[in-house]
Order: C-alpha cells, then sequence, then structure tokens
C-alpha cells in the first residue's frame, strides 16, 4: 500500500519528529532545499513583476521566499498567522518587512499591493475562500494574486520519476516523501473554482516539480466605481 511503502523512505520518522518538535526549523530547513527552493523561485520568476512592485506574501513561515522577493527589487511583506514563524523570520532577515496575523482578515487597505503571493497556503486553511478574498481585496487592479499548491494529479510513479531525476538523498529525498503522502492537495478544477468564487475571473495554470504542484495566477480587473 501506497502510505506503508513511503513510511519506509529513509529519513521519514526524522522529518516527522522535526515537523512535530519545531514546524519552524522544518520550514526554515526545507526552505533553503534545493528543489524546493528552485520551484518557489521558478513560480515567482514566472509571475513577470516588475522591479519595485509592492508584493505580499501569505503564509510566508521563516521568510525565505520573502527574502528572495526582496533580493529580486521588490517591496516585499511576508505575512503569516505563526508568532514563532515571524519571529524567526524577523531574526533571518532584519532588514525585511513581516507582519502577524491570519490572512483571513488582512490587516491592509484595500488595493496595497502589485501582487499577492502564497506558497501551500490556500491548501491548508480552512476558510480559503476568504483567504482569496482577502489577497484579492489588498492587490491593486491590474495586479497579480498567485497561488501555488500541491496536485491532486501527481501519482506514485510520478513521485518514483521525480525522485529518480532530482537524485535526492537523506533529509532532501525524505522531506519530499513527506510532503507527497501527507499534504493537502488540490485538483486544477478546485482551484479555478476557488478563484472564481474570490471574484478572480480567468486564471493562467503552471505546473512544477514534473506536476508535484501547480500554480494559479490571476489578474486583478476589480473596477471599484462599479455600482
Ligand atoms: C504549509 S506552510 C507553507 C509555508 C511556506 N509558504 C512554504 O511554502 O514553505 C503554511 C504557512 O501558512 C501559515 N498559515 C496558515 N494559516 C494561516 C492564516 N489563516 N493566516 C496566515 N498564515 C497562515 C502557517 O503558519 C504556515 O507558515
Amino acid at each position: 500500500m501506497t502510505r506503508k511503502r513511503y513510511d519506509r523512505e529513509p529519513g521519514t520518522r526524522e522529518v516527522e519528529a522535526m515537523l512535530e518538535e519545531s514546524p519552524v526549523h522544518f520550514f526554515a530547513a526545507i526552505g533553503e532545499l534545493e528543489w524546493y527552493s528552485r520551484t518557489h523561485r521558478h513560480w515567482i520568476d514566472d509571475l513577470g513583476l516588475r522591479v519595485g512592485d509592492r508584493v505580499l506574501e501569505v503564509g510566508c513561515a521563516t521568510g525565505t521566499l520573502t527574502a528572495y522577493l526582496a533580493d529580486n527589487g521588490y517591496r516585499a511583506t511576508g505575512f503569516d498567522r505563526s508568532n514563532a514563524m515571524i519571529r524567526q523570520a524577523r531574526n533571518d532577515h532584519p532588514d525585511l518587512n513581516f507582519s502577524v496575523g491570519d490572512a483571513a482578515r488582512l490587516p491592509y487597505d484595500d488595493d496595497t499591493f502589485d501582487a499577492v503571493v502564497a506558497a501551500s497556503v490556500i491548501n491548508v486553511v480552512s476558510d480559503s475562500e476568504s483567504v482569496l478574498s482577502e489577497m484579492h481585496r489588498v492587490c491593486a487592479p491590474g495586479g497579480t494574486v498567485a497561488v501555488l499548491v500541491p496536485s491532486t494529479d501527481f501519482t506514485d510513479d510520478g513521485f518514483d520519476a521525480l525522485i529518480e531525476s532530482l537524485g535526492l538523498e537523506g533529509f532532501s529525498r525524505a522531506a519530499l516523501a513527506k510532503w507527497h503522502r501527507s499534504a493537502m492537495k488540490m485538483s486544477r478544477s478546485h482551484l479555478a473554482a476557488l478563484l472564481a468564487t474570490a471574484g478572480l475571473g480567468l486564471a493562467v495554470t503552471h505546473s512544477y516539480l514534473e506536476g508535484m504542484v501547480i500554480a494559479a495566477t490571476a489578474t486583478v480587473q476589480r473596477d471599484r466605481t462599479a455600482p
């Protein structure tokens, strides 16, 4: 059975123990993994943002991707509901802006950002519609709302091929196995329906890690002067 098969992946127990004992250290560690950070960086690069854009990262954890956004010339803000994550993010990236709160009630005015992005957040929150609506609200017309989630279409065979092509071992391999086995996943159609419910019309989708994760991007077209 699939579950037993990936339970036997070397290092899985260590990954699970780390995740349970200290999610902060776990997210700081996976943020540094080559396959993980490369996926996030490709996703951001594909958005075609402009230098100087104000970018909010929702669910930033320890801020690794927020730092990449800032390094690329965007005016980045990281946001997470976990005090512990944001404490670590501020410690690791003292020059960056981070805030704590619930993404279902973002503490920003309408149209504050040029882009609002969230990786592996929409699939874990219970109120994904509220979170997406808030991401939409705080993004200016013409701006970009982008989310990335693990895909329901990704199979065990796909996972085996991915592990092989990446040549992963040790913690890196076990972390990928844990993600494949345990992450909450979404289908393209579910993702598209959620974006539509949040008033985010046509979404463009991409996939990364040979289909393990999918991303949807929508351009905000809201007209605030409309009745
Ligand atoms: C699965 S982790 C993903 C972290 C990071 N974006 C990544 O891709 O590695 C989900 C993150 O979202 C945060 N989060 C969950 N629910 C949230 C909410 N309602 N508002 C803000 N952050 C939330 C968690 O604290 C956690 O840091």
